[in-house]
């Protein structure tokens, strides 16, 4: 179990523990672009160093961090809502590709001063839109003013976007896959193009999904925080969909997260086919799923495990799973070495309300007290009276992240007496 979840990440500042950094609060990173007028890491070619920014859940960004840096990504860095590294188009291919805990990847293509509109629309031009978009791929531009001059995002928004029509001609349609974000920030217009599309916590093994859903970017990175490295068991005893378990034995069986889908920056002009293919290879995304020990969800919920099944199956790993219908109380730890136990029970305030949740975490808290000796537990709920009702030997908060509207924290323990 790593001792921290961000040792050799630059951007943050562990000894204040999660979430707090080290650059001044709301300021992010835009201080790295602040000298460069339509700067853009000298066009991309394949050889050129970028600045790629990785987006991720607020509050989960040192943990993304630790990943991104044990993936061999150059220069990581946390900052606010996400993660910054160095590297060409493969990096931003294999940051989707394989990168678990990300929710999006933009590349960024240009930064510069912009204190009117004359002015945004000028140097936009200079951006290389020729390497970056095809004429004949519709592209949408959003746009984010704070604390400029220009302060109309959409009239910002407008004049990137003409400019693109006219220096390139890509038509601009509002349901486009490939998309520019512009950012406006203290008259700092750093533009970026998403090379993701649809949210990373889409696999597109989870089609079937019950109430409340833990995003698979989310899960994995509270597992990377429960010290997880995929050799030691994991038991979810409210699985839902089986988020948890699924995720959990694919890091196991070492399949890239990104193997079922597609990605926007397919669309790009810098897009290379056959060195994609052969980076999905040296990868593993068509790896065989295997893994010395097995991944257990149970849920009161028939058709919970039934759609956990199927999306177990969907993602190749329903050889190392199991699921069982069956309620907290009827839990029993499987045979073979302890591991980790990882839960989010019902929310307080989402599916029930908090007081009619009691004796549920008091079940939970009991039965794993009585019956797992030697497991760590990871406990996701956004009520810590509610976690404190289990009884169970909770640190302090070891991460938060806001998720579908609420901020929910984990909590763990120890491995249990
Ligand atoms: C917030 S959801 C878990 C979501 C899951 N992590 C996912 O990603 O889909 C809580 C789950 O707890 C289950 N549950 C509620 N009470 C239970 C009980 N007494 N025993 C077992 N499961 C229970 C519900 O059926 C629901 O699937």
């Amino acid at each position: 179990m790593a001792a921290t979840p961000w040792p050799g990440c630059t951007g943050w500042d562990a000894s204040a523990g999660c979430p707090g950094f080290n650059a001044p609060a709301g300021r992010g990173e835009k201080h790295v672009d602040e000298a460069a007028p339509a700067r853009y890491a000298g066009a991309m070619s394949d050889d050129s160093a970028f600045k790629i920014f990785i987006v991720t859940a607020p509050g989960l960004e040192p943990m993304l961090c630790a990943e991104a840096r044990d993936k061999g990504f150059a220069e990581p860095r946390a900052v606010k809502g996400g993660v910054t590294i160095q590297g060409g188009w493969q990096e931003v291919w294999r940051a989707n590709l394989e990168l678990r805990g990300a929710s999006r990847v933009l590349a960024r293509i240009g930064a510069f001063r912009a204190f009117h509109l004359a002015q945004l629309d000028k140097r936009a031009r200079r951006i290389p839109w020729r390497e970056i978009l095809r004429p004949d791929v519709p592209v949408r531009v959003d746009a984010a003013c704070k604390g400029s001059r220009i302060y109309h995002a959409g009239a910002a928004a407008q004049r990137i976007a003409r400019a693109i029509g006219e220096e390139l001609g890509s038509p601009v349609s509002p349901d486009a896959e490939v998309t520019i974000k512009a950012r406006i920030d203290d008259d700092l217009c750093t533009v970026s193009v998403d090379t993701t599309g649809e949210p990373l916590h889409r696999r597109k093994h989870k089609e079937a999904v019950n109430k409340a859903p833990m995003r698979e970017n989310l899960a994995a990175l509270f597992l990377r925080r429960c010290g997880f490295e995929g050799t030691e068991p994991v038991v979810d005893p409210m699985c839902g969909s089986g988020t948890f378990v699924i995720e959990a034995a694919e890091i196991a069986a070492g399949l890239a997260p990104g193997r079922s889908r597609s990605f926007a920056f397919e669309k790009l002009a810098s897009f290379d086919e056959a060195a994609w293919q052969r980076l999905r290879a040296e990868g593993g995304a068509d790896g065989e799923a295997k893994s010395a020990v097995l991944f257990h969800g149970s849920d009161r919920d028939a058709g919970a495990i039934a759609m956990s099944r199927a999306n177990a199956a969907r993602a190749g790993v329903a050889a190392l799973t199991e699921f069982t219908q069956q309620p907290i109380g009827a839990l029993v730890a499987p045979d073979g070495p302890p591991g980790l136990v990882i839960v989010n029970p019902p929310y307080g305030g989402r599916i029930g309300d908090a007081k009619d949740l009691l004796p549920l975490y008091q079940t939970l808290g009991r039965t794993l007290l009585g019956g797992f000796s030697g497991w760590r537990v990871g406990l996701v709920t956004n009520d810590a009276a509610l976690a404190r009702a289990t009884g169970l030997p909770f640190g302090p908060p070891a991460a938060q992240a806001l998720h579908g509207g609420l901020r929910v924290t984990l909590f763990l323990t120890a491995p249990l007496a």
